[in-house]
C-alpha cells in the first residue's frame, strides 16, 4: 500500500495545487483513501491532516473505506420488487453474513442495492461487479454466490446475460 501511495504522489510533488489528482490518483491505485495515504501527503504535501481531510470528505468522489473485492447489487426497482428480489436479497444476507452497505471481513464480497439496474425484462435481477445474473432463483443465487465464497473469482453463469435493455 505504501509503494502504490508515493507511486501516486510522485508525480505530483513540488506541484501547487495538486492535492485533488494526487488524492484521485491514490484512489485509483489502492482503491480508497486511507489513513495512512493521509498521513503521507500531510508530510509530503507539508499540510495538516485536518486540511486535506477536510478537502477530501467535500468530494463525493472519494472513498474512504476500502472496498470489496466483488460488489453484489440487488435490484428492488419495481419490476425485481414484484418478482420477489427482497427475498433474495435476504438469502444473500443469510448466506454471506452482511447486511446492505457492508463489506466481509475479508474484504471479498460487498452488498448494495439499487433502484434499477436497466434490465427490467431479466428481473429479478441482480449484479456481480459487471456481471449481471437474472431470473434469480434461490437454488440459482446459491450456486452463484458459492463459487465466490469458495475462493474462485470472475465466474460465469451460462444464464447470465449482459445489460440489454
Ligand atoms: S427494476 Fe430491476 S432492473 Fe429494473
Amino acid at each position: 500500500m505504501q509503494k502504490l501511495i508515493d507511486e501516486a504522489i510522485k508525480p505530483y510533488e513540488g506541484e501547487k495545487g495538486s492535492l485533488i489528482p494526487i488524492l484521485q490518483s491514490i484512489q485509483e491505485k489502492c482503491g480508497y483513501i486511507s489513513e495512512d495515504a493521509f498521513s503521507v501527503i500531510a508530510q509530503r504535501l507539508k499540510m495538516s491532516e485536518h486540511e486535506i481531510y477536510g478537502v477530501a470528505t467535500f468530494y463525493t468522489q472519494f472513498r474512504f473505506t476500502r472496498p470489496a473485492d466483488h460488489l453484489i447489487k440487488v435490484c428492488l426497482g419495481t419490476a425485481c420488487h414484484v418478482k420477489g428480489n427482497s427475498l433474495n436479497l435476504n438469502n444473500i444476507v443469510n448466506m454471506i453474513g452482511i447486511k446492505e452497505g457492508e463489506v466481509t471481513s475479508d474484504y471479498r464480497l460487498g452488498l448494495e442495492t439499487v433502484h434499477c439496474l436497466g434490465a427490467c425484462a431479466l428481473a429479478p435481477l441482480a449484479t456481480i461487479d459487471e456481471e449481471y445474473y437474472g431470473n434469480l432463483s434461490p437454488r440459482k443465487l446459491e450456486k452463484i454466490l458459492s463459487k465466490y465464497t469458495k475462493g474462485k473469482a470472475g465466474i460465469k453463469d451460462e444464464e447470465s446475460k449482459k445489460k440489454k435493455d
